[in-house]
């Protein structure tokens, strides 16, 4: 295939467009970001890069005619052919299609309604918005968009004919929340799941919380069991607490809701929080923590199971936080099941993460929130959660008596990619996009043992090399450079089959040579340097992060968390520049 030079136009260098730059990249073509600040900064872009093709992957708003009558210009729409305007998710998610796709179509003067270059389909899962626009929505686009650039890579300057008839127009207008608003007196626990999964992560289900109005994401259902001691609860009621989530019964059930974000006074900014830690009101709601080992449908962000024969155990430990954020309290939630689920005899430990992400470091909306309080500040709040995040690593890189495997079936960045690397192998699929770097959030400088962990596999130039650049890396590249040790070709059943082949490793007749080979080479690393080492030079360059005259971290964190913005695109993306 020809390789092109292909500009990507986009909002933000979200997950999707990362993966499309980083798969487009391997594929041999040139590729630089834009992001879409301003028509004239496009226009320049154009100039300075002079690509064969646009692509955009993720817009919030209409491509200017400028840009599209210079060259080629595809845009991506997370919806099927026919379906046309700014909520197509959301909409699929609210009235529960089963059968969803993608489609690239060529900007023209009608939105959404320009002549298709592609399409993917896949079954709809009734998850949230962000789950699905992750993982379904990418793997379609990523098939659509090779075959749109294939098409034009061959020549070709026009979209296929259609065979058949072509698909009829439906125009979706902007959902708005007085569509989505929960009725609950009415409500079942299926619609009132339907709609907050619908505007989650953004902009959240408006509805109130102690008479307060806020937005409601990350929801899930509450089991009977738990609900057993509810019964007569009114529907609408707050009934628990349980991981920073709120129980809320419904008319014929209840949902637990893990995430709000307050309005804000005189249309001032919020962020999302753990719905719990945002009222006062809900300390005195009873506490229902739940076992690590439990039925399936009790929902909590730790899980463990335990399987194979009793010489062979395999234990999987996993924890599913809201995207991938690690607080200071998830952290030492997370640590303190580590240190019990390791009293288990188990031959193979599995750390799962969860199933979005796998972990994408320090909570920097929980950071946030401490700048706010008082007698608290972003700073000692980052110092206490990147400490309890080291702790957390350290555990892990002390698991002495069996072998330990990071299981990442989602993304993971910053201090989440470095987490994965503490343990003994990492295994991902195809589908992962990694981040293992920090330099994006304000230059700041790193911690999780990355110092220890990233040369021990890269060399120093290596480990260098890959900080320097702050670009997605995906895991079948990873796993080319030794970042980590396996790529299985397929998100679907992944799980499954890391444990068939956790299995197969705690039975293995070399497992005790495994061992003892971690724990020689462990005692030797630690023999030339110890780990505490590491960690005390890491913390200084984070303490200056974190307190010092460079405002850096703490001004890109604030931007992050407000989504501000872009005002220009980092140099690092925009190669043309
Ligand atoms: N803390 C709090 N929220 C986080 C987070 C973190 N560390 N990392 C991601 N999120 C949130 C985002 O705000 C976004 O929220 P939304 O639900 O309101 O949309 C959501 O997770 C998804 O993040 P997004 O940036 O859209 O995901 P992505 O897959 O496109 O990008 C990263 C992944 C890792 C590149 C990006 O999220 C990032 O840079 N995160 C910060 C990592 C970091 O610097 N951590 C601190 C140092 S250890």
């Amino acid at each position: 295939m020809n390789p092109l030079r292909i500009l990507l136009l986009c909002h933000s260098f979200n997950s999707l467009t990362q993966r499309l730059f980083a798969e487009l990249r391997a594929a041999g073509h040139s590729v630089s970001v834009e992001l879409d600040i301003a028509e004239r900064v496009t226009e320049e872009a154009l100039a300075l890069f002079a690509p064969d093709l646009l692509l955009a992957p993720f817009l919030r708003r209409r491509l200017p005619a400028s840009v599209w009558q210079r060259l080629p210009c595809l845009v991506l729409h997370p919806g099927p052919p026919g379906d046309r305007g700014p909520s197509a998710l959301d909409w699929a998610l609210l009235h529960a299609q089963t059968d969803w796709g993608v489609t690239v179509l060529q900007a023209n003067d009608d939105l959404d309604a320009g002549p298709v270059w592609a399409q993917a389909r896949f079954p709809l899962r009734a998850a949230s918005k962000g789950s699905v626009y992750r993982r379904e929505v990418t793997q379609a686009a990523l098939q659509a968009v090779n075959e749109a650039v294939a098409r034009f890579a061959s020549g070709a300057r026009a979209a296929p004919a259609w065979s058949g008839p072509a698909p009829p127009p439906h125009w979706q207008p902007l959902l708005r929340q007085s569509e989505r608003a929960i009725d609950w007196a009415e409500d079942s626990s299926a619609t009132v799941l339907a709609k907050i999964r619908s505007a989650d992560g953004q902009p959240g289900v408006l509805d109130t919380l102690w008479g307060q109005p806020c937005y409601l994401s990350d929801a899930h259902l509450a089991s009977p069991a738990g609900l057993a001691a509810f019964t007569d609860a009114a529907p609408g009621a707050l009934l628990a607490v349980r991981d920073g989530a709120l129980l809320r019964r419904t008319r014929d059930a209840g949902v637990w809701i893990g995430q709000a974000r307050l309005v804000g006074a005189d249309g001032q900014k919020t962020f999302k929080q753990a719905a719990a830690s945002l009222f006062a009101e809900a300390t005195a709601l009873p506490l229902r923590p739940v076992p690590l080992q439990r039925a399936a449908d009790e929902w909590g962000e730790l899980r463990y199971t335990e399987h194979g024969p009793a010489h062979a155990r395999v234990g999987c430990l996993s924890f599913d936080f809201y995207n991938g954020a690690m607080s200071t309290a998830r952290c030492e939630r997370l640590h303190a099941a580590l240190l019990q689920v390791l009293q288990r005899p188990t031959k193979v430990l599995l750390l799962l993460g969860g199933e979005d992400f796998f972990s994408n470091g320090i909570d920097l909306n929980s950071i946030e929130a401490a700048a706010q309080r008082d007698g608290d500040s972003a700073a000692d709040a980052s110092w206490r959660n990147i400490n309890a995040m080291n702790d957390l690593a350290l555990a892990i890189l002390h698991i002495s008596d069996r072998l330990s495997v990071a299981v990442l079936r989602g993304n993971a960045g910053a201090g989440g990619a470095f987490l994965a690397l503490a343990a003994d192998q990492a295994w991902a699929h195809d589908g992962v996009v990694l981040n293992p770097h920090y330099k994006n959030m304000g230059n700041l400088y790193g911690s999780e043992y990355w110092t220890y962990l990233l040369p021990r596999r890269l060399g120093e130039a290596g480990a260098h090399a890959l900080m320097a650049q702050r670009l997605p890396l995906l895991a079948r590249c990873a796993l080319q450079c030794g970042l980590i040790d396996r790529c299985d070709a397929a998100p679907e059943g992944f799980a499954a089959r890391c444990l068939q082949h956790a299995l197969a490793l705690a039975c293995s007749a070399d497992w005790p040579a495994r061992l003892a080979a971690k724990q020689a080479q462990r005692q030797q690393d630690e023999a030339q340097r110890p780990l505490a080492d590491y960690r005390a030079q890491e913390l200084a360059r984070m303490q200056r992060n974190f307190y010092g005259f460079d405002p850096s971290y703490h001004v890109a964190r604030h931007h992050f968390v407000y989504k501000q913005a872009h005002a220009w695109t980092p140099r690092h993306l925009a190669v043309h520049r």
